[in-house]
């Protein structure tokens, strides 16, 4: 590639912390010194500028919940409780930016019914009250699972009808408690093994129960909530392989045995330099034939630290691909990452020397990753927002519309006017401002701007 010529524009970097490559990203957005790290460097921030300054200075801060909402598709992150109960950043960032959610591990069996006469609801309540305040749906994971089996049942020495009605009780009573509050459930989690591509026989349920322990949890599940959308969870089985043929079979058997199974869950714990392929494809549509959905469950892309802006960039990409991917498929109504911040996360337990993995750094702030899944969540959506009223209540003047953005700002005869908010209950549809009903006359003009200059219709005050 050809040296180019740079227009420079300085910048200072205030510090070179640990986050380095994000501050490395704004200079390249700012086009400082990238010529000077060699040529891979500059063609590669070439790429970065173009994935990410674009969208970035449009729309600050539009979250990606909002764009996914008006494609009614559903974008969210996993809930680790320490963090969401002691950080309130956490909770924001969550509250802020996703429309679903789901526990990493309260709603497993060791979190929730850690003995044989014990429900613990107080976390899998917490959340479920807080997707509801906010506007969010929530998924269920997960009711069986060969991992995570709590001590008195693993060892209780329970015989099989003894542990099928455990199972029952289990689920009648966990899922009827939040019966039309949890939107879908991973029923059963990883029930084939990778080496055999059969049922994973090593599974304490396997064990005891035999193979019909999967058509019995669906079954309870159902019975417990017959709107909720059951779903089998697993990894490794977006493509076209051995485990996911196996999948595609037990699904498709349990579909023609009438067991009320509503979707497929594909993990997608990835490593960097993933890219969807056409198999995705064709494996999304074979279960789309089955009457299936799909949801991404539990998205990551772990990179082989250190971290470095084309790792990012390459990130960026994998979570391009498959957000791309999951909004041309019309079975695909989910993506959902393990977690949402580089802060809190389970691969460093598991995957040594590999991190960084999610769409926001250790600091909340947004990468590479996360600004390619709203470029893709925008594109094509218009975010005009729209005046369709506006009256004096007191000193306050109320303006009604749609599409109104946090810090959206209004106009009275080209004036921007003070003391302007988003009504706290309804904040893209109502602004409150708390002192032009004093100065309002009629004939004004009214409008309103987003941020990013976004302009709507003009109202006259009547
Ligand atoms: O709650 C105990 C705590 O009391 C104890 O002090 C601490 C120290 O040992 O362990 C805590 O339990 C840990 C639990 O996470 C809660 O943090 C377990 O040791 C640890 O093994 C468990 O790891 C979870 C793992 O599932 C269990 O297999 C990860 O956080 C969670 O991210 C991971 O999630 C799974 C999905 O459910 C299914 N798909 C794969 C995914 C990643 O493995």
């Amino acid at each position: 590639m050809e040296a180019i010529q740079p227009t420079l524009t300085p910048v200072v970097i205030t510090s070179v912390s640990a986050d380095a490559p994000q501050a490395l990203i704004i200079a390249f957005c700012n086009r400082e010194d990238m010529f000077s790290r060699g040529r891979l460097t500059a063609a590669l921030s070439i790429v970065l500028a173009s994935l990410f300054c674009a969208s970035r200075s449009a729309a600050q801060d539009r979250p990606l919940r909002q764009s996914a909402s008006e494609r009614q598709f559903l974008i969210g992150a996993a809930v680790a409780m320490s963090p969401f109960r002691n950080e309130p950043a956490y909770q924001q960032t969550l509250g802020r930016e996703f429309n679903i959610i789901v526990a990493e591990n309260a709603f497993k069996w060791d979190s929730m019914h850690p003995t044989r006469n014990t429900f613990n609801f107080s976390d899998t309540d917490a959340l479920v009250d807080f997707a509801e305040s906010h506007g969010m749906k929530i998924r269920g994971h997960t009711l069986v699972w060969h991992n995570q089996v709590p001590d008195w049942l693993r060892n209780g020495g329970f015989s099989r009808d003894e542990v099928i009605s455990i199972l029952r009780e289990h689920i009648l009573t966990f899922v009827g408690r939040y019966r039309g509050r949890v939107w879908a459930w991973d029923v059963v989690n990883e029930a084939i093994d990778d080496s055999t591509a059969a049922l994973r026989t090593s599974s304490f349920w396997y064990q005891i129960i035999g193979p019909d322990y999967i058509r019995l949890a669906f079954q309870f599940a159902h019975e417990a909530d017959p709107d909720a959308i059951l779903y089998y969870n697993d990894y490794s089985i977006e493509g076209l392989n051995a485990k996911s043929d196996a999948v595609f079979n037990l699904v498709r058997d349990l579909k023609t045995d009438g067991v009320a199974i509503g979707g497929v869950g594909w993990q997608m714990h990835q490593v960097n330099g993933f890219r969807i392929q056409p198999a995705n494809q064709t494996n999304a549509r074979r279960l789309g034939d089955l009457g299936l959905q799909i949801s991404i469950t539990e998205m990551d892309v772990r990179i082989n630290l250190p971290t470095t802006p084309d790792k990012l960039a390459q990130q960026a990409l994998a979570y391009r691909d498959t957000i791309e991917f999951c909004l041309s498929e019309p079975n695909c109504k989910a993506l959902v990452t393990w977690g949402f911040t580089d802060k809190y996360w389970w691969i460093p337990g598991f995957f040594s020397g590999w991190g960084d993995a999610l769409p926001l750094d250790t600091n909340y702030q947004l990468k590479p990753a996360y600004y390619s899944l709203r470029d893709v969540l925008e594109q094509g959506l218009d975010f005009t927002p729209r005046l369709t009223g506006v009256s004096r209540e007191g000193k306050k003047l109320l303006v009604a519309g749609e599409k109104f953005e946090s810090g959206a700002q209004l106009f009275i005869n080209g004036e921007k006017q003070k003391k302007v908010s988003n009504d706290s209950d309804n904040p893209s549809t109502l602004l409150v401002a708390k002192k032009s009903g004093k100065t309002v006359k009629s004939g004004d003009i009214i409008q309103v701007k987003n941020p990013g200059g976004v302009g709507s219709n003009e109202l006259i005050y009547p």
